[in-house]
């Protein structure tokens, strides 16, 4: 590897093997790694360090540690620590089945948080000192400070908080990434806050690097190791339909005044159907775009390449294996149109209101009443976590959860009449999609939004039975404000867990 990667001469005389790093890392402690949707996380310590769990397990000895993050990671990180048993907690999000695994097994514990809360819980104190921080970085200065790479999350509060920090300087990342990122420092805790200088998306409030004091660098490993994103699944018809429910939304909303013609920054979630509806939006004519958001995927890279969206702001790059290749060769196209924030930042719920984003956000199941689970299959099995769906959708102008309209080749509904688990009421949800229609739930009472969902989201299969809870509902409920049946509900759920479908 060159050395003009690690410019800084004191760093430079603290490069070592990730296994020498891995054993600067102490059980029972707190422990925060870089990375955030398969971008930017640490790449080579993880595997080290799950080693020497496994022989320190071997010898019969405990080694566990709390581990934080961005959000979700890669199996290098996540997935071998799980497989390790080396985890007593891991927060905010995740994403890996091994890691889902242990979780549901009750193994292992797991914190599921708003991702812009987390920088503020940790320098409140409530995951414990931060002993080592793991961060992957593009290269190091000359002063010291770290040029990012495909994702910021929250190294910054990691920087700050660490005793000791381990820095991979990893040779993968393209070192054009220099320049992309705004760390903002001036975020404080109450009573001291004082309004974040951001009014447009793109506009740049901070400095390109991370600064961390160089003495409580203990540790760089150079790597050499890619990113880790699948690629999407082909744009089905389900989706496509999603899509053009969205995009016929949007058309009637604009001649009706309520929005702009290029719209208003977009958020999109992560997944197939966020993917699909960001495709469905580059073929309906709109131009002059932007995005607030967390994670830049295919395909936002797509509208930035076709000069429809002018500008992406977000916390992660995470792409699939050929957008990558796409990225890296022509990443100067990108260098003033693309900004990393850290995630305190990039999902602030005083930025994502002032800009009045427009929430674009994947579930599990609504209700009748527009509650949404976003996170959890029958109630208690977790899929991955809320990630920053809540601070969008609290937050946004016009916050949107979209779904197909059944699950499991139609043994499931994802319209229910109560949710088995609740992440976003129906006080924060304005519109709701699935591949039959939109349902907009904007200034209607609750017996309103029940009937709009569905007849506008639910599938036909379920629409008759659907109904009769609800007429039965209306009559036979204690309250007649939001009817409800309460030993009935959730018998939805308990059918399939029994059954294996929901049909009645
Ligand atoms: N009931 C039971 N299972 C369901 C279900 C339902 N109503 N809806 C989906 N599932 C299952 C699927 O069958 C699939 O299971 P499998 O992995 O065993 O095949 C799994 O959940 C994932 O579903 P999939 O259709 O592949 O989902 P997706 O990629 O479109 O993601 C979410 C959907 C909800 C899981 C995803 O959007 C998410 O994690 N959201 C929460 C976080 C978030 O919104 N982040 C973005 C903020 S920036």
């Amino acid at each position: 590897m060159p050395q003009s990667r690690i410019r800084n001469a004191t760093l430079l005389a603290r490069r070592m093997s990730a296994d020498a790093a891995a054993a600067l890392i102490n059980p029972g402690t707190s422990v925060a790694m870089s990375g955030f949707t398969g971008s930017g996380h640490a790449k080579v310590v993880p595997g080290a360090l799950a080693r020497r769990i496994e022989a320190v397990h071997a010898a019969g000895d405990p080694f566990r540690i709390r581990l934080l993050t961005g959000a979700s990671t890669a199996p290098e990180l996540d997935g071998v620590l799980a497989r390790a048993d080396g985890l007593e907690l891991r927060a905010p999000y995740q994403s890996d089945p091994d890691t889902r695994q242990r979780i549901n097994a009750g193994s292992m514990n797991y914190i599921d948080m708003h991702l812009s809360q987390v920088a503020q819980f940790t320098w409140s104190g409530f995951f414990g000192k931060i002993d080592t921080a793991v961060i992957e970085a593009t290269a190091i200065a000359e002063d010291g400070s770290l040029v990012p790479s495909t994702s910021v999350g929250n190294n910054k509060t990691w920087l700050d908080l660490a005793d000791k920090v381990i820095v991979e300087v990893n040779r993968w990342q393209p070192e054009a990434l220099d320049g992309m990122h705004d760390i903002y420092y001036g975020t404080r805790l109450p009573p001291d806050r004082v309004p974040i200088p951001l009014t447009r998306p793109d506009q740049r409030i901070g400095q390109p690097h991370l600064r961390v004091d160089p003495a409580r660098i203990v540790a760089v490993v150079e790597t050499d190791a890619p990113d880790r994103n699948s690629a999407f699944k082909p744009i089905d018809d389900t989706s496509r339909r999603i899509a053009g429910h969205l995009i016929d939304f949007f058309r009637d909303e604009i001649k009706r005044g309520r929005l702009p013609a290029n719209l208003l920054p977009l958020q999109s979630g992560v997944g197939n159907i966020a993917n699909a509806v960001l495709a469905g939006l580059g073929e309906s004519g709109f131009s002059n775009l932007t995005a607030f958001t967390e994670v830049i995927q295919d395909g936002m890279l797509d509208l930035l390449d076709a000069g429809i969206l002018r500008s992406a702001s977000a916390t992660a790059v995470s792409l699939s294996p050929e957008a990558t290749a796409r990225f890296k060769d022509t990443i100067a196209n990108y260098r003033e149109r693309i900004l990393l924030r850290s995630q305190e930042l990039s999902n602030h719920p005083e930025l994502v209101r002032r800009l009045g984003c427009i929430a674009l956000n994947g579930m599990i199941e609504a209700d009748l009443y527009g509650n949404i689970n976003s996170t959890h299959i029958m109630g208690s099995r977790i899929q991955n976590g809320i990630g920053g769906s809540g601070d969008f959708a609290r937050n946004s102008y016009l916050p949107v959860f979209l779904t197909p309209s059944t699950a499991k080749g139609g043994a499931i509904s994802s319209i229910v009449p109560m949710v088995s688990h609740v992440d976003h009421t129906e006080h924060d949800v304005a519109i709701l999609i699935t591949e039959q229609g939109l349902a907009d739930l904007r200034g209607l009472a609750p017996k309103q939004r029940a009937r709009t969902i569905i007849d506008h989201c639910a599938h036909p299969d379920y629409r008759d039975a659907l109904r009769d809870y609800f007429d039965r509902a209306c009559r036979d409920s204690y309250g007649k404000h939001t009817p409800h049946l309460l030993a009935e509900a959730l018998s939805w759920h308990q059918r399939f867990i029994e059954t294996g479908t929901m049909r009645a």
